[in-house]
């Protein structure tokens, strides 16, 4: 299986970046890659698509970093819905990242609905889970990673492919990252559950949290991980051309 590379670029970046970063990733021909997604802040999505469509051999895809938990069209100001991510070409959407969890108080009821908003567009879903440090250094991080991975149950839609990514909330941001020996306990934890609980279903796991150019080989050589999230070091070109590299 080959690993997938997901940028997320969170509220970062604007219209001039994006436009010489493309210009960059097409020159050096990451766009033929497969395995490379870019999660966008959500008003350059749809120019973005664009500008990948011109390119005849581009095969990167576009993640959405959100999506409203409301399925049908209505009067939610500000939200935007999986029917509308759709409609621009987005065919991944992250779900359930540890800063929307803080800031924006996501329950898991908002979670699984959004995750079946996704699904039923047809679109994959990258959902986030991951411990706080006082959980990891109270020994219950299986518990609670094997609860958030509990929502899957809540979904109402057959889930036939989604992304699983473990990203540590003390790993986010910080440039500190789990040892390979615990990054690789907790895809053993999440592979077991899927396979349980979706046998026939695609998942592809990702570790993210402090990802760079350094580390990424090795986390990406991790038996039973799929891939790797990567946040701040996608924003520099460089940076992330390299961590593709090792694709
Ligand atoms: P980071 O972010 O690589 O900057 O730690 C990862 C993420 O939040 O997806």
């Amino acid at each position: 299986m080959k690993k997938l590379i997901v940028a997320n670029w969170k509220m970062y970046g604007n219209a001039t970046k994006i436009q010489a970063d493309l210009t960059a990733y097409l020159q050096n021909n990451l766009t033929n890659s497969p395995n490379v997604i870019l999660a966008l802040p959500s008003p350059y999505l749809g120019l973005v698509h664009e500008i990948l469509q011109q390119n005849e051999n581009n095969k990167i895809s576009l993640a959405a970093q959100d999506v409203t938990k409301f399925q049908e069209p209505g009067a939610y100001t500000g939200e935007v819905s999986a029917q509308m991510l759709k409609d621009v070409g987005i065919d991944y959407v992250i779900v359930g990242h540890s800063e929307r969890r803080v800031f924006f108080h996501e329950t898991v009821h908002t979670l699984a609905k959004k995750l079946d908003a996704v699904i039923r567009e047809g679109m994959v879903p990258i959902f986030c889970c991951g411990e706080e440090k006082h959980v990891r250094n109270a020994g219950d991080y299986l518990k609670i990673l094997e609860e958030q991975l509990q929502v899957l149950h809540l979904v109402e839609v057959p889930i036939k492919e989604i992304v699983i990514a473990y990203e540590p909330v003390w790993a986010v941001g910080t440039g500190v990252t789990p040892t390979i020996e615990a990054i690789s306990e907790v895809m053993n934890l999440i592979n077991g559950f899927v396979q349980n609980y979706l046998p026939h279903a695609k998942i592809t796991t990702l570790y993210g949290g402090s990802v760079n150019s350094s580390n990424a080989k090795k986390i990406l050589e991790i038996e039973g991980n799929h891939g790797v999230l990567v946040g701040g070091a996608s924003l520099n070109v460089n940076e992330f051309s390299k961590i593709c590299s090792y694709v």
